[in-house]
């Protein structure tokens, strides 16, 4: 059986009082054991969450990193700076990231790549636009955005790797992919991913949906066999919300 996981991407969202706050209420609720919970605050918020979370069942994430190991790369943080604050895991590759700061596909390869090298967990997030989806495009994209990032890493770094697809037209915005158009990008992506490794490497990596995943949506989400869990923007601003999520396996 898989790992089942939800993710909160605060995004730039919580200062510090938010983030006490909304921690505080989130350790309050008790977490099962056979799902795992990640958060992921601003850079500014890490080293708080981490201390925080010291000793609870609930990950810190960092939302980027960069791919060099350190030197002239003014306003960025490198993979040795996260794990140095107890950080182990990075999302990237998320559509804001690409949208709106400019990451490619072989961008976030070398990114990937470092983020490997370094021994740190990578949630990784693709998806499609709605361009593409009405085009019939959307698989073809989401091939590309996943042969030209991981296809070349080797088995062995797949352990390090959690996929969240996340269509872009969904993000933020309420309306969300149905229960049966996740389970059939999912689906692909193992059948990609077998036809490039194996088929138990596609049968043990961890699929994320994301894209208004809500309290109200999420175990319709969750149902379907493909789908291991969610990585939640909006709803993980709201400890009862995420809690609920949480809980809808
Ligand atoms: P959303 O964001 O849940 O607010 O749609 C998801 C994400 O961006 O990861």
């Amino acid at each position: 059986m898989r790992n089942q996981i939800v993710a909160g991407n605060w995004k730039m969202n919580n200062n510090t009082a938010e983030t006490e706050l909304l921690l505080t209420n989130l350790t309050q609720h008790s977490i099962r054991e056979d799902v795992s919970v990640y958060v992921a605050p601003a850079f500014t918020q890490l080293s708080q969450a981490v201390s925080m979370l010291n000793g609870q069942p609930i990950k810190v994430a960092a939302q980027n990193m960069n791919a060099a190991a350190s030197g002239a790369h003014t306003g960025e943080v490198s993979s040795s700076m996260l794990k140095g604050i107890g950080v182990q895991t990075v999302i990237l590759g998320h559509s804001e990231r690409r949208s709106l700061y400019g990451e490619t596909n072989e961008s976030l390869k070398a990114k990937v790549a470092t983020a490997i090298e370094d021994g740190m967990e990578i949630i990784f997030c693709f998806g499609e636009e709605l361009s593409e989806r009405k085009e019939n495009t959307h698989f073809d994209l989401v091939k590309e955005q996943l042969f030209t990032a991981l296809f070349e890493l080797p088995s062995e770094a797949w352990n390090q790797i959690i996929l969240a697809y996340e269509p872009v037209w969904a993000i933020g915005t309420g309306e969300t992919a149905s229960p049966e158009q996740a389970q059939e990008m999912h689906a692909f992506i193992r059948k990609e991913i077998e036809a490039n490794y194996d088929a138990a490497l596609a049968e043990n990596v961890v699929i994320l949906y994301g894209g208004s995943v809500k309290p109200n949506n999420a175990k319709e989400i969750f149902s379907m066999v493909d789908v291991d869990g969610g990585l939640i923007g909006g709803a993980s601003l709201n400890a009862d919300d995420f809690m609920v999520i949480v809980n809808a396996f």
